[in-house]
């Protein structure tokens, strides 16, 4: 099976889909409410320094992993040692529950691009955003749509499918990114936003920012559900893993920068609250948009914008629980991505009702959508991470010296395999279990 695995056309392709991957909604939706909810400025400083530091040795060690296994995730861990298969086995159910709730989202945002170009007026956002989420059939529709376009594009395989969205939806996502940053600059007292973002006020910090930048950082990394792992798996040529590993982290960064440099003066210009949670990009925004002449086309636009990230890095998500399928059960791809469908979809229907009438249904005192969220990001993503640090350092035994010439930075790469990013991973399970 594995010689006639399939793998990236080339460099180019792979770091793109890995980029794709990583640049999502946890980009653009999640990290600007998270950092408007925890002071701005200074809760960018601790993430800046946890990706730097602590993030890239669970990033590097799932591409390595795939890279040497060249296996789906079951096979790569089962590869180590028979007894890991269970956290191989982990990854796509992971995979599988983020997915649940992540499509749910895409399907707020097809709506809000057809609104755009709809040209509706709406009066109230805010009662818009709650009304779309409540009912029942258009909003199980709309999760049904994004996921069935992800699925698609998943089952084509690598090249027709994952490489083929990328090429195309990744520049279409910068593009759109640059233009909207340029006119958000321009609105009067743009540079309020700027200085939010950038100012810190050290009053600030406290010991939870620190988790929820790691928390916000696995996540929007893809770190610890298979995903990097499989990409990783189709690295063909002798690349050097530890160059993309930087410019994953670099790009990922650079793009929830910009995310932010095109949300925050937009706000700050119409004098709104950074603070108001999930429905910032969904509520806070759209009001925006609906004030300024041809608002609905700048609401379409940034939309698609969302889609384009959403839509590469949900790919990614299924991809894995589709790779390790197919390749166990020794299935075609289409057979493994209508399975995938159909579990996903029996999973996120209840998910989308969870808004309206099964909300009052709770799972451990959360509706089933805050219960995926939750589960995924704050257990089993640093959970999945933790073993395969663990696995990756103790027993697959990654050293630096591998990829480091500088003696003292490859042995403080071994001590953070093995000691430091496990421990914080632990930390960050224990607090988020609270
Ligand atoms: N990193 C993606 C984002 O920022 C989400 C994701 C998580 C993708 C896990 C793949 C695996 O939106």
């Amino acid at each position: 099976m594995e010689n006639n695995r399939p793998s990236w056309t080339s460099k180019y392709t792979f770091i793109l889909a890995a980029i794709g991957s990583a640049v999502g909604l946890g980009n653009i939706w999640r990290f600007p409410y998270i950092m408007g909810q925890n002071g701005g400025a200074v809760f960018l400083l601790v993430y800046l320094l946890l990706i730097m530091t602590i993030c890239f040795i669970p990033l590097f060690a799932e591409l390595a992993m795939g890279k040497i296994t060249k296996k789906e995730c079951i096979g790569a861990f089962e590869s180590v040692n028979p007894k890991f298969k269970i956290f191989g086995i982990m990854n796509p159910i992971t995979g599988i529950l983020i997915s649940s709730f992540y499509f749910i989202v895409g399907g707020w945002i097809i709506n809000y691009i057809l609104l755009g170009f709809r040209n509706l007026k709406i009066a109230n956002f805010s009662e818009y955003f709650v009304q779309l989420t409540q009912n029942s059939i258009p909003a199980c529709t709309y999760t049904l749509l994004f996921l069935l376009i992800c699925i698609i594009l998943t089952a084509r395989g690598i090249k027709k499918g994952i490489e083929f969205a990328n090429n195309i939806l990744m520049p279409l996502f910068a593009v759109i990114m640059i233009i909207l940053i340029i006119f958000g600059l321009q609105l009067p007292n743009a540079n309020l936003g700027l200085e939010y973002m950038f100012k810190p006020d050290f009053s600030k910090i406290n010991p939870q920012m620190f988790l929820s930048a790691l928390g916000q950082a696995l996540f929007t990394l893809s770190i610890g559900m298979g995903a990097l792992l499989t990409y990783g798996s189709y690295i063909k040529e002798d690349k050097n893993i530890m160059k993309s590993t930087y410019t994953i982290i670099f790009s990922d960064t650079l793009f929830a920068l910009l995310a932010g440099i095109m949300i925050f003066p937009a706000i700050f210009s119409f004098g709104l609250e950074p603070n108001s949670g999930a429905g910032l990009v969904f509520v806070t925004l759209p009001h925006i948009f609906s004030q300024i002449p041809f608002g609905h086309i700048i609401l379409a636009a940034f939309f698609i914008l969302l889609f384009a990230a959403a839509v590469t890095s949900g790919i990614s998500i299924l991809e894995v629980p589709i790779a390790s399928l197919s390749e166990r059960l020794k299935i075609s791809r289409a057979k493994a991505a209508y399975w995938v469908f159909l579990i996903v979809a029996a999973i996120s229907i209840p998910a989308t009702l969870s808004f309206g009438i099964m909300s009052e249904y709770k799972l451990l005192n959360r509706s089933i959508f805050d219960f995926l969220d939750f589960i995924t990001s704050n257990v089993l993503m640093p959970l999945n991470a933790f073993f395969l640090c663990i696995i990756a350092g103790w027993f697959l035994k990654i050293r630096g010296t591998m990829f480091l010439k500088n003696k003292f930075l490859s042995n403080l790469f071994d001590i953070g395999l093995k000691y430091i990013v496990p421990f914080a991973l632990i930390l960050l399970l224990i607090i988020g279990l609270k």
